[in-house]
């Protein structure tokens, strides 16, 4: 029997490689993808917990599905996800209509637990061990995801993918909740990722993303050997068709030499390093537990900018986090005028019950506050972001071309030319007019416009789709 299945997700990379690999199985045991809720058997949602807005987004969802559940009270829905780890039996009595919450360490039970959803005609849970429950090896195996399932169909494109070195984070920032909705810190032996590495390129993947809350921290021991982040990447630079490889989170500390220097050496290797600064003030960096100060990151950032001459580094900022002030916001403001990001992803503090900022620091900075200092630094990124790529104009670049722009999704498909859109190595997006085969190629654009976001540019040779 076909069943329809939809599923939404929000949140980081994780979740959607997550969301990937349940829709794989679920296909295994007959499912097949609805366009919508209305026309689903089952409707599944993939959630975040990283801050208030991504949770209330799913209850407002799960709020209007109300009147869909009452009405078909045989269809089955799910939150699954760290939100389900974080909130548990909470999530069923908040939202009356979930009949399924599956944490993300378990999500290899999801088509075991829907059978059961049917048959036992009651809400089903599947969670991991609480951070505190006890041995530390028990929790971790509690927190494993199933292995990879993959089915080339779910990714956006064949040619790029999600690949997870690491599981859960043990940096435990004070403001954050993925500790305890991923567990503890856990690398995957590097023998079950090449392998899946191997599948993905026999599936026609050129570009694999490798991912970890704090990838450069990747290690895994067997016996007397310990492989890093950097060996791993060499054993994956020896996979044939693999054009390029990119890993993501760094954390500041762990960035060291070996690591920059396989970036550098392994051309494979995008010279591109997402490394979330958060403050540039080192009593909130202090507040935050991050482990290290302004000067160490600067540090950090000048050995990138020796060793991997044009690398792009971006980075993430929390404002208003707890006693900010005005003084601590304006050296995030130097700091980001002296960093040349090539772009930050900038959030405004929100308060995570649970964690050791929620219990021991007042969540003191007005909502206004937050939004302006959001503003103003956004604002001095986008002057950086436009100059840096400015310097592009005039200059070739090798695009992996993902496939049609926002522009060109709404054009004909079978149209001769069409915006497409596509990725330089140092990740910056760049858009030109091609026909839709040459999506899945590495071509040479000429780039001859750009904004804060994007590169705009035309193929260097038309034939070059022939
Ligand atoms: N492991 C990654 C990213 C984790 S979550 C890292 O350490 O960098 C992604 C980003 O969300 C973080 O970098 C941080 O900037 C932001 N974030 C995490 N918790 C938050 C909170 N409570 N409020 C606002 N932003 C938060
Ligand atoms: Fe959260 Fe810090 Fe771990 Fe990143 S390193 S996931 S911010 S605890
Ligand atoms: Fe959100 Fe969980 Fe990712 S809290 S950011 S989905 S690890």
């Amino acid at each position: 029997m076909t069943r329809q299945l939809y599923i939404e997700t929000v949140g980081c990379q994780m979740n959607i490689l997550d969301s990937e690999m349940v829709v794989a199985a679920l296909r295994k045991q007959g499912y097949t993808l609805a366009s919508g809720a209305e026309d689903a058997d089952v409707i599944l949602f993939n959630t975040c917990s990283v801050r208030q807005h991504a949770e209330d987004k799913v209850y407002s969802a799960l709020g209007k599905l109300r009147h869909l559940k009452e009405t078909h009270p045989d269809k089955i829905i799910g939150v699954m996800g760290c939100m389900a780890q974080k909130d548990q039996q909470l999530v069923i009595d908040r939202a009356k209509i979930v009949d399924l919450v599956v944490g993300p360490g378990q999500l290899h039970r999801i088509g075991e637990l829907l059978d059961r959803v049917e048959s036992e005609r009651r809400p089903q849970l599947a969670l991991s061990l609480d951070r505190t429950a006890g041995a530390r090896a028990r929790i971790a195996r509690s927190h494993e995801t199933f292995d990879p399932l993959r089915d080339p169909e779910m990714r956006p494109n064949p040619y790029q993918a999600y690949l997870r070195i690491q599981i859960g984070c043990d940096k435990f920032c004070t403001y954050c909740v993925v500790p305890m909705t991923r567990g503890p810190e856990q690398g995957r032996a590097p023998q079950d990722i090449v392998a899946e590495a191997r599948t993905l390129a026999d599936q026609g993947c050129l570009e694999i993303t490798l991912l970890g809350q704090t990838v450069n921290s990747y290690q895994h021991r067997t016996g007397a050997t310990t492989t890093r982040l950097a060996d791993l990447l060499l054993q994956l630079h020896e996979i044939e068709s693999i054009k390029r490889l990119k890993f993501v989170t760094n954390y500041p500390n762990d960035m060291t030499d070996s690591l920059l220097e396989a970036v550098r050496d392994l051309p494979k290797c995008s010279p591109y390093l997402h490394v979330p600064l958060q403050s540039g003030s080192n009593q909130v960096l202090r507040r935050m537990k991050r482990g290290y100060t302004v000067e160490q990151y600067r540090d950090m950032l000048e050995r990138i900018r020796a060793t991997i001459p044009g690398a792009a580094v971006s980075s993430d900022f929390i404002v208003g986090f707890c006693g900010e002030t005005e003084l601590d916001f304006e050296q995030t403001v130097a700091l980001v005028r002296w960093a040349r990001f090539k772009n930050s992803f900038i959030f405004k503090y929100s308060e995570r019950p649970g964690t050791k900022a929620a219990n021991r620091l007042p969540d003191d900075i007005p909502y206004a506050v937050k939004q302006r200092r959001n503003n103003e630094l956004l604002a001095v990124q986008s002057t950086i972001s436009q100059a840096e790529n400015q310097a592009f104009i005039g200059r070739d670049v090798d695009v992996l071309v993902e496939g049609p722009s926002k522009r060109g999704a709404k054009q004909p498909a079978d149209s001769a030319s069409l915006q497409l859109m596509g990725r330089t190595h140092c990740d910056r997006i760049v858009v030109f007019e091609g026909p839709s085969p040459w999506v899945g190629r590495v071509l040479p654009i000429h780039i001859h416009a750009a904004t804060p976001h994007t590169l705009i540019g035309t193929p260097v040779l038309a034939e070059a789709g022939a």
